[in-house]
């Protein structure tokens, strides 16, 4: 069987039915008022907070942006998910679960009961107790080394080369007390598995690194195309491991918000206190949103909603 030219012009008509629904979401939320930036990393709380890009990326590479898209900001807790997928390449799913544990914790992401409360004492990887010992599982001789393991790992996921933006580091350096807290505690609990300071360190790095909504939005596809950067055609994370880091995602991903976010919009998402929100739909791509004003769980207010009603207008919840 061939298709015609006409059997395939449908795909011309859903890329436009894709714009104009951004473009509505656009201008429905531009001058939405609600949330305020993150102020307890100092530099987060000089963002211009009217910043507002939207950007998607498919799983064969079409990219569609609006607004923003060129500003470089810090990916904070999204980084988070791409951790764990090195981690995951390096240690296989089943021992960095046992390492890590997966239960919603139910408190802020930044919580100290929390890991005193949680049977596994980490929570999962996307709070901060957890994120913290999931870098501390990735490999190498020095604190160097690990970090440029990592950073050369979400390039490949972004298909280009990615920076750390110094000034959010020194700054959020200067002020992480409550994540050296928690690092102790791990320690405690011996649910760290390299120097605990170190490894914040090198968590504070992680969070710092610079992207702009596209970038963003295909580190998302990658996860949206089975592992394959749609740019590149690599296979970067491995295909087997995409399930779990979705599984998490749409646990953990907004925090303590993650259930009513499951409830309304149905898509694995990651959130970062710089904020952007980076949402996947397997199979078909990713949308990326960044919009500095966050909740009170630390969610870019703006993004969720561009998100929320993009999913609905194109039919995206997965249940
Ligand atoms: O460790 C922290 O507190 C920040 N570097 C990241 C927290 C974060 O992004 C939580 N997100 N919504």
């Amino acid at each position: 069987l061939r298709l015609s030219a006409q059997a395939s012009s449908p795909v011309a008509p859903r890329r436009e039915l894709v714009e104009s629904v951004v473009k509505e979401a656009y201008d429905k939320f531009r001058n939405e008022a609600k949330g305020k930036n993150a102020d307890y990393i100092p530099y987060l709380a000089q963002v211009d907070s009217k910043l507002f890009g939207i950007a998607i990326v498919t799983t064969d590479n079409q990219v569609l942006t609006l607004g923003d898209v060129n500003y470089s900001f810090s990916i904070q807790s999204i980084s988070k998910v791409f951790t764990l997928a090195l981690a995951m390449e390096e240690l296989g799913p089943d021992k960095t679960f046992e390492r890590i544990g997966s239960e919603p914790t139910g408190r802020a992401f930044n919580s100290v009961p929390a890991v005193v409360d949680m049977p596994t004492h980490t929570g999962n990887p996307f709070v901060n107790a957890g994120a913290i010992a999931t870098t501390s599982l990735i490999s190498g001789k020095d604190a160097n080394e690990k970090w440029d393991k990592i950073l050369n790992f979400y390039n490949k996921v972004a298909g280009e080369k990615l920076t750390l933006i110094e000034e959010v580091y020194k700054s959020e350096a200067a002020t992480n007390t409550g994540n050296k807290a928690l690092s102790m505690l791990l320690a405690k609990y011996d649910r760290i598995y390299a120097d605990p300071f170190e490894s914040v360190d090198i968590y504070t790095k992680q969070c710092s690194v610079g992207v702009n909504a596209s970038q963003l939005a295909r580190m998302g596809a990658t996860l949206a195309n089975n592992g394959v950067n749609p740019a590149s055609g690599e296979q970067v994370i491995k295909r087997e491991d995409v399930p779990y880091i979705l599984a998490t995602m749409t646990m953990a991903g907004l925090y303590d918000s993650s259930g009513s976010w499951a409830w309304h919009v149905g898509l694995p998402a990651k959130s970062g206190v710089g904020g952007g929100i980076v949402a996947i739909a397997p199979g078909k791509g990713a949308i990326a949103v960044f919009a500095p004003p966050l909740d009170e769980a630390g969610n870019s207010v703006k993004a969720q909603e561009v998100i929320d009603y993009v999913a609905q207008k194109l039919n995206y919840n997965l249940y």
